[in-house]
């Protein structure tokens, strides 16, 4: 077709025509809100690297999750912050660990909220990264044990969704596995599939105190250039029966989202991580850039690209968005 025959225009001149004709659509249903837990009662810390965003005590947990749940968010993933943090991050498996207590809490108040737990090390170990490490590596497979042990200790406390997030060969396999073998067969994996090692990560970091105390994670996070190998990193994780698969981060790696949702026949989830977060605060405090239409855009852009969950600090401020 060629002009004037064809005249783009025509359908775009009307907001009824453009909504007839519109490709991708942004519910509320697609976001994920994420929440920082630690020790203690009545605590609400803001994140000065995350303006708007707060590390809380179990009890104001809670509240914000019943406020996602109001907004209509259909989940939450949690992330602990430890009394105490040691070589193998034992405070990851405790029956009564902050995450724990959470998933309790949440599942009472919010029974239909789908409570998703981050299983991962780095914000438990006082090295901080994502396991064991033995002779300065990550050890792989002394790793798995204790992530078998904190899913378990999670599927325990009543959680819907465990998300494996350290990059270990074979966690997917053995989340399953220790699920299964202690009668969870209904708790689901999110697997945390194509992680790369990202500088945008370095808001979180300073929300958990979890960055490494030496090296990096490149030895175990992919490599930002790669995305065959993502597609390798997913296929193995649906073999050993992840339930959802993530890319993460979601800006710079839209290609990969649109790659693993091309080849894969599961949900898709993308983490719209705290760099790419404090990006968009940072530009819209200073008033350069209309933060509500940035927040849908990029969200928007998650979406066209093939993500049908969408994991990001700005779920509450996009729920309200959408709303309208
Ligand atoms: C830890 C973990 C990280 C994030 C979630 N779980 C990052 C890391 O490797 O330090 C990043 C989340 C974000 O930046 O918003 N395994
Ligand atoms: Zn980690």
């Amino acid at each position: 077709m060629n002009f004037p025959d064809y005249r783009g225009r025509r359908v775009r001149r009307t907001e009824g025509l453009r909504r007839m004709v519109r490709e991708t659509r942004l519910s509320v249903d697609n976001l994920c809100y994420p929440l920082f837990c630690a020790p203690g009662q009545g605590v609400q810390k803001p994140i000065s690297s995350m303006p708007g965003q707060h590390v809380w005590s179990v009890d104001k947990a809670v509240d914000a999750a019943a406020a996602a749940y109001d907004a209509g968010i259909p989940s939450v993933i949690l992330f602990g912050i430890p009394e105490k943090k040691d070589a193998v991050g034992s405070e990851a498996w405790a029956a009564n660990g902050v995450v724990q207590r959470a998933i309790k809490a949440i599942k009472k108040r919010c029974p239909e909220l789908v409570v998703i737990a981050d299983a991962c090390f780095c914000e438990y170990t006082d090295h901080g990264h994502c396991g064991v490490i033995h002779e300065r590596e990550l050890d792989n497979d002394a790793s798995l044990e204790n992530l078998a042990r904190t899913v378990v200790s999670y599927a325990r406390a009543g959680v819907d969704i465990v998300a494996p997030s350290g990059m270990l060969d074979g966690f997917v396999g053995a989340c399953r596995e220790s699920l299964d073998e202690e009668g969870f067969t209904k708790t689901a994996i999110m697997a945390y599939s194509a992680k790369y090692a990202s500088a945008y990560y370095g808001p979180f970091r300073d929300a958990v105190d979890s960055a490494p105390q030496h090296g990096d994670r490149r030895g175990y996070q992919m490599d930002p250039a790669n995305a065959a190998e993502a597609v390798r990193e997913v296929t193995m994780d649906v073999g050993e029966g992840a339930d959802i698969v993530m890319v993460k981060p979601a800006l710079a790696y839209l290609d990969v989202i649109r790659v693993v949702a091309d080849e894969v026949n599961l949900p898709i989830a993308c983490y719209n991580v705290s760099g790419e977060y404090a990006m968009i605060e940072a530009a819209a405090a200073n008033g350069w850039i209309d933060r509500d239409r940035t927040v849908l855009e990029t969200l928007t852009g998650m979406r066209r690209a093939g993500a049908d969950i969408l994991i990001t600090y700005h779920a509450m401020l996009a729920a309200k968005l959408l709303a309208k």
